[in-house]
């Protein structure tokens, strides 16, 4: 785990800043974001959210609920975060909404789940700031039924040598800010688990990805 110094000079694990970043940010977060959505992210989310099976779903990573408005309505779902903050904008949208979903401050690299728990488990654009990505995998993993589905929506290092570098480059600051890794290979990293099938959307982008992984 890589430690580094809080401004009151306390050592903090790499966790806990991007959490402080996340909590930080939610106030604002859905404005900052706000052109990219319309522009582009909205149409992956209901992509991505269309192809949800079964009952039992839980979504990691709901931020501040931005993917309520694709909940499919006959499913009852369990959404987790480890940022207080950006739970408090959720539980305020879910309740504006009238929505059924059950929220918990939970790390994905550590649920509280049974194993073979839930038909769909589902993130966008949270395995870019989840500080140990393969950790979080087994977990989830762990926690899918046989035949259960893994699906995501993230952004990824570019294939492109030229864009990977300055993506790595640029990393570090991105990171200090706002507690995203533009550089994360989170295709390899669930290649990296015993998932039976994956699939890459053909709408994916070189840097944009809608994956689906069949345990
Ligand atoms: C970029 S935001 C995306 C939020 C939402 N999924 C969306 O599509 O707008 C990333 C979210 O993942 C959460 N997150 C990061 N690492 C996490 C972890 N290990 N466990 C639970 N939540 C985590 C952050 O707190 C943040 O709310």
């Amino acid at each position: 785990m890589v430690f580094s110094k809080s401004r009151n000079n306390a050592a903090v694990s790499d966790g806990d800043l991007i959490r402080r970043r996340y909590d930080r940010l939610a106030p604002w977060f859905d404005s900052l974001e706000g052109f990219m959505e319309g522009l582009y992210f909205h149409r992956l989310r209901k992509r991505l959210w269309a192809q949800v099976s079964g009952v039992h779903i839980l979504e990691v990573g709901v931020g501040t609920g931005k993917n309520f408005a694709f909940y499919p309505a006959d499913v009852r779902v369990t959404a987790i975060d480890f940022s207080p903050n950006m739970l408090v904008q959720a539980q305020r949208k879910r309740d504006r909404k009238q929505l059924a979903v059950d929220l918990a401050l939970m790390d994905a690299e550590s649920v509280c789940y049974a194993d073979n728990s839930f038909d769909t488990v589902i993130a966008s654009f949270v395995f870019c700031s989840v500080p140990h990505p393969r950790k979080a995998l087994k977990e989830l993993y762990r926690i899918l039924k046989p035949g259960g589905q893994l699906l995501l929506l993230e952004h990824v290092l570019s294939s492109n040598k030229v864009m990977a570098a300055i993506m790595n480059w640029l990393n570090p600051l991105v990171v200090r800010l706002v507690g995203a890794n533009i550089n994360r290979q989170t295709v390899k990293n669930i290649q990296a688990c015993p998932f039976q099938k994956i699939y890459i959307d053909p709408q994916s982008s070189d840097i944009i990805k809608l994956i689906r992984a069949v345990k």
